[in-house]
């Protein structure tokens, strides 16, 4: 295929386009290859997923050209065959990171090119998945979960029933679990593992080693009661795992029935009582996997953030149920099951969800709010009281289980007020600017659905992008209308009582909004 002029001109629009809309992670930006510091941050992700930390120094002799063996005595590391291993693939990732392989692979496609199949993934934990820029195969249906995501899936559920435990004193009977389909391909169904293993399950297999279902795991090899898990799928995960959907809602119904002591299987101990409060049969108080109906997305509790269009926490878990009280049984269909969802969320002891790359954090995307922060709200509705809500930290190194108000404040520390996190953003204009205050929304969005950001996270932003009157005046020339809707969130914050700033910072804001919002209408009157 040969390009003509006016296709060339469309593809620099498409590119510029892509460049416009890419997340700014302040790591790459497309046709521009990372600096060699942002490179040595690369290879200390990729060496931290495998459990190393390679002194700074290593890194960059390695990036300088160094032999592995150099590289190595550098930093004064010992030259053992694992940590020449690991120098090899860090040589090799590097080699990959330095050339710009996605606009050429582009052209090639446009040109009519063959473009090499590849994983896809997270590169602190693939490294394979450069160069970047091929076609990504995402995973075999039926390999998923992997044997490797049923061991780790094993410890991340013994890590956070212990750390529940070491919160309350007491072992869950039963955990509000969301899933998401991206997190369980980077992680060959790590997640999906967690859940089997809660509830005592294993995947079931047929002659040729395929995935066809679940089976339960006796009790005396588990050692421990069956946890009951309420399941809540993101839309992606249910087009993308048909098979899972139906082995996780498998090993629910499998566990309500077995003939074991309730005091040791929590989903039986649950779906009778269920089945005697509600009068249904045991199958229906057994359905323990929900999402949106067919074609739906989402939990809407972001939109609703988002506009500001909502006058109580009640708003919240009321648009949450409606989205996501479609139930998916053994036979894969859905079907509308919102009392049930209702009356399993009562006994919900505490709200959970993973995180597994390093590149998103909950307060990045508005996803995390609006899925975990949308299903502890209903939680607390129905319960009539907070559940405590947990993150597994699953992106580098050994897994951590954090308090939500741990995981937001260690965010906002690490990114919001971190100058190398907000100056990589603003290195991108307008769009820095919009994700900036994004975060400001989510932080607004998780205060609402759980109440657990800490006072401090509202003051410290405030006086940061706000109070600060040069960086105010810079957001507000990169972006009026993202410094303004920043300002003014802070604000809503205060008047929905979800922060309360002493009298100097409240009038402070309030002055420093109006100013924005006055050169905002001067912008747009100029224009
Ligand atoms: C998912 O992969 O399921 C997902 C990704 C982003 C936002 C919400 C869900
Ligand atoms: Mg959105």
């Amino acid at each position: 295929m040969d390009l003509e002029e006016d296709d060339l001109e469309i593809l620099a629009c498409r590119i510029e386009e892509m460049e416009r809309t890419l997340i700014p992670t302040g790591l790459h930006t497309l046709g521009e290859p990372p600096s060699p510091s942002e490179r040595a941050d690369l290879l200390d992700a990729i060496a931290r997923g495998r459990g190393c930390t390679p002194p700074r120094v290593t890194l960059e002799a390695l990036i300088a050209g160094a032999s592995p063996d150099l590289a190595l005595s550098t930093g004064q590391v010992q030259r053992t065959p694992q940590a020449l291993e690991l120098m090899r693939t860090l040589v090799e990732a590097d080699r990959h990171l330095r050339q710009d392989s996605e606009i050429p692979a582009l052209l090639h496609a446009l040109d009519g090119g063959f473009i090499r199949p590849a994983p896809g993934g997270d590169i602190a934990r693939t490294p394979a998945v450069l160069p970047t820029g091929r076609n990504l195969n995402g995973f075999d249906p039926f390999l998923l979960p992997s044997v490797f995501a049923l061991r780790e899936g094993a410890r991340h559920a013994e890590l956070l029933l212990a750390r529940h435990r070491a919160e309350t004193g007491q072992t869950p009977e039963s955990i509000a679990l969301v899933l998401w389909g991206s997190d369980n391909l980077k992680s060959e169904g790590a997640p999906i593992a967690q859940a089997l293993s809660l509830m005592g399950a294993r995947p079931r297999l047929d002659s040729y080693g395929r995935l066809c279902g679940a089976e339960l795991i006796p009790l005396e090899t588990l050692g421990r009661p069956r946890v009951d898990v309420v399941m809540t799928l993101s839309g992606i995960f249910r087009d993308l795992l048909t098979l899972q959907t139906r082995m996780l809602a498998e090993a629910a119904w499998l566990a309500a029935q077995a003939d074991e002591p309730v005091e040791l299987n929590f989903i039986r101990k649950h779906a009778l009582a269920q089945q005697a409060e509600n009068g249904c049969d045991l199958q229906t108080a057994a359905l323990r996997v929900f999402s949106n109906a067919e074609g739906a997305y989402g939990a809407n509790v972001n939109h609703l953030i988002d506009s500001g269009a909502w006058r109580d926490e009640d708003e919240l878990a009321d648009a949450y149920q409606a989205r996501k009280c479609f139930a998916y049984g053994v036979s894969g269909a859905a079907v509308k099951q919102s009392a049930m969802l209702n009356a399993i969320l009562k006994g919900v002891d505490f709200a959970y969800q993973n995180v597994e790359s390093v590149e998103l954090g909950v307060t990045s995307i508005d996803h995390y709010m609006d899925t975990l922060g949308g299903i502890s709200r209903a939680v607390r509705r129905a319960r009539g009281e907070a559940p405590p809500v947990y993150i597994g930290d699953q992106t580098l190194g050994e897994p951590k289980v954090r308090t939500l108000a741990e995981q937001v404040s260690l965010e906002t520390r690490t990114r919001m007020l971190n100058p190398r996190w907000y100056e990589g953003l603003l290195r991108h204009g307008a769009e820095g600017v919009r994700q900036i205050e994004a975060q400001v929304t989510n932080t607004l969005g998780w205060s609402a659905t759980t109440g657990e950001v800490a006072p401090w996270v509202y003051q410290r932003i405030t006086e940061t992008f706000v109070l600060d009157e040069a960086m105010r005046r810079r957001l507000a020339e990169l972006n009026p209308a993202a410094a303004s809707r920043l300002a003014k969130r802070l604000v809503e914050a205060a008047d929905r009582r979800l922060w309360s700033p002493d009298d100097a910072t409240l009038s402070a804001l309030r002055n420093a909004t109006d100013d924005l919002e006055d050169q905002l209408e001067g912008v747009a009157a100029a224009a």
